[in-house]
């Protein structure tokens, strides 16, 4: 396992790959690995020759600067797990600075609409620097394909959209959302939840479970009601938004046709804690 800082190396070890006509696997991360981002690792590792995951805090994406500085920076132990899987792995670690080229701007971009749906509504041009980095990082890693969890669901639908956009020659592929044993999507998040709320959060994914069961016999109105009314009655956790939504679009659902995907997402907080989550509702 190799662990790169600068672009002009790890730019080097990719021509070379190329010329051997590799597979390059990507995973980009912004590290406090667990086992979710550990799956996605994985996944690359099954279908490409090597993976390089990059660990690196994207700063334009942050539209909140404490939640920036609290973010968790676990760098050593980000590359143990990362060593432990005994996979062909490149570690690309970048600083802000390195990457960006000391101007650390947001690009704007326009994704179809998709940008302003639920989490683009909430958190102010969180989209455009992920964009923008993702951008970056594909320019320099050239992968042939890269993995993205479903657990970001919109995240991953925006990345398909960059690439047909700018007719990158890259398959974008998601991944399965993983989730800890009582069902709460992991998250880097979770780790700054107390014992007994973390078990608590189990709620949220079970509420899901309970909606795509209502999903086909109730309305999507009031499967939100019913929702929003779970949640308001709950001691931990407060709603942010539950929409149901056409899997590509993401526009809300306005009738259930027969041949539309559709999936249910959520955001709620925890006091200052934000967890979201999503699943499919008939498909
Ligand atoms: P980060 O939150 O570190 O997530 C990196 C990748 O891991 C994303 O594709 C995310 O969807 C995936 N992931 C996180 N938790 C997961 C889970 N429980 N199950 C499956 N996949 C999961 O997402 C980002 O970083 C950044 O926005 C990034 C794309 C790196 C750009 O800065």
């Amino acid at each position: 396992m190799q662990i790169i800082k600068e672009k002009a190396p790890l730019r080097e070890v990719i021509s070379k790959l190329k010329l051997e006509d590799s597979c390059i696997g990507f995973v980009p991360t912004m590290g406090a690995l667990h086992n979710g981002h550990l799956s996605l690792v994985r996944q690359a590792a099954t279908v490409c020759d090597v993976v390089i995951v990059s660990i690196f805090i994207n700063p334009t994406q942050f539209d909140n600067a404490t939640d920036l500085d609290n973010y968790p920076r676990t760098l050593d132990s980000d590359t143990q797990k990362l060593k432990e899987l005994g996979l062909n792995l490149i570690i690309f670690t970048p600083t802000a600075a390195e990457l960006y080229n000391d101007e650390i701007v947001s690009e704007h971009f326009q994704f179809d609409g998709l940008e302003f749906e639920m989490e683009g509504k909430y958190r102010n041009g969180h989209f455009d620097g992920v964009g923008t980095v993702v951008k970056e990082l594909f320019e320099i890693v050239q992968p042939d394909k890269a993995f993205f969890g479903e657990k970001d669901y919109q995240q991953l639908q925006i990345i398909k959209k960059l690439v047909k956009h700018y007719h990158l020659p890259l398959e974008v592929i998601g991944c399965p959302i993983s989730r800890e044993n009582n069902g709460l999507a992991r998250s880097s998040r979770n780790e700054r939840l107390s014992p007994k709320t973390r078990l608590e959060a189990s709620f949220i994914h079970e509420t899901l479970l309970k909606a795509k069961e209502k999903f086909g016999t109730e309305s999507a109105n009031q499967i939100s009601q019913w929702v929003e009314n779970e949640f308001k009655s709950h001691p931990y956790f407060k709603l942010e938004y539950f929409e149901i939504a056409d899997s590509e679009t993401l526009k809300p659902i306005t009738k259930n046709l027969g041949n539309q995907k559709f999936r249910a997402f959520i955001a709620v907080y925890s006091e200052k804690i934000r967890l979201i989550d999503n699943i499919a509702l008939n498909y």
